[in-house]
């Protein structure tokens, strides 16, 4: 089956360790789950919005996603640091573990879940 690719914000939307944008996708049994993107290095990154200590959305404010350095993803619940690129909790409670990545791909001034 083709990939589907969804448009989820424009270019623009997304700075450089800037505020992400949030949205909602399913997974493969029709659940709803909460997603967001935010761009690291130039390049845009897609997680599901759970911490991987404890099934609660990660943004301390909506779409805030950085650390006070905006350097990694932070969990406003009880601090854990996770790298942008990666997913992998690097500092905090679920150190090892990783955010679950939702492909994105971003193409003609577009930011776009893949699935
Ligand atoms: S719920 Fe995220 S660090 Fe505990």
């Amino acid at each position: 089956m083709a990939a589907r690719k969804r448009l989820i914000c424009r270019t623009s939307e997304l700075e450089e360790c800037g505020s992400g944008v949030r949205f909602v996708t399913t997974d493969k049994n029709g659940e709803k789950l909460p997603g967001f993107v935010i761009r690291h290095n130039g390049i845009v990154f897609g997680y599901v919005n759970r911490c991987a200590h404890i099934q609660v959305e990660l943004d301390w404010q909506h779409g805030e996603f950085f650390d006070a350095d905006r350097q990694l993803l932070m969990c406003a619940t009880h601090g854990a640091l996770y790298a942008p690129n990666t997913g992998e909790c690097v500092g905090g409670p679920c150190h090892g573990a990783f955010l679950t990545k939702l492909p994105m791909i971003e193409e003609d001034d577009g930011v776009y879940l893949v699935n």
